[in-house]
């Protein structure tokens, strides 16, 4: 497994674009056609293909909320074909290193859908821990970097 970031252009958004979730996990993230769009609102947004050597197999999204100025990382999914083989927590742990290379923040925050058992035990396990917050119907998670 060789897991990299790569930025979203104009010759890999259509493989991004086909990057899907199981129909039970699409109440759990936004299409990634949605958060590229959204990214263009938010000029901190930072959406990224996750590969593993040239074949794409996710995709996650971090930057600088609006409301809080906290940093978040705002998307995170593996494609159903490439989930439960050690990409989400790999790329989780590269995104986390990167984030510290890149920023001055002390804190990232995420949030998820209660049930979401998997990403829930994946967050805990790097580290996140329970800020006993919900936004937006969420569970927010806070880890110190
Ligand atoms: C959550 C998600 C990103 C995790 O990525 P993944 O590649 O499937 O996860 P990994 O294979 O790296 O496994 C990470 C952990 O998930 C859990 N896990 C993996 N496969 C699992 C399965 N089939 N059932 C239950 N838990 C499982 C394990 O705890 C695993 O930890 P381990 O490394 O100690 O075994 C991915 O499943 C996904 O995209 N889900 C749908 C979208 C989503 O929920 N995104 C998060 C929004 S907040």
């Amino acid at each position: 497994m060789n897991i990299t970031f790569k930025e979203v252009t104009k010759d890999n958004l259509y493989a991004l674009s086909m990057l899907k979730v199981s129909s039970e996990q699409n109440n759990f993230v936004a299409p990634n056609t949605y958060s590229v769009a959204q990214s263009k609102f938010y000029p901190s947004w930072m959406p990224l293909g996750v590969y593993d050597d040239e074949v794409p197999v996710g995709f996650f999204m971090y930057g600088i909320d609006n409301t809080d100025k906290a940093l978040w990382i705002i998307r995170m999914m593996i494609d159903e074909k490439f989930q439960g083989k050690g990409y989400g927590r790999h790329a989780l742990e590269k995104l986390i290193e990167r984030i510290k290379m890149n920023n001055n923040y002390s804190e990232v925050f995420l949030s998820f859908v209660p049930g979401n058992e998997r990403a829930k035990k994946l967050y805990e396990s790097v580290g996140f821990k329970d800020t006993g917050r919900i936004e937006e119907d969420e569970i927010v998670y806070r880890l110190q970097l």
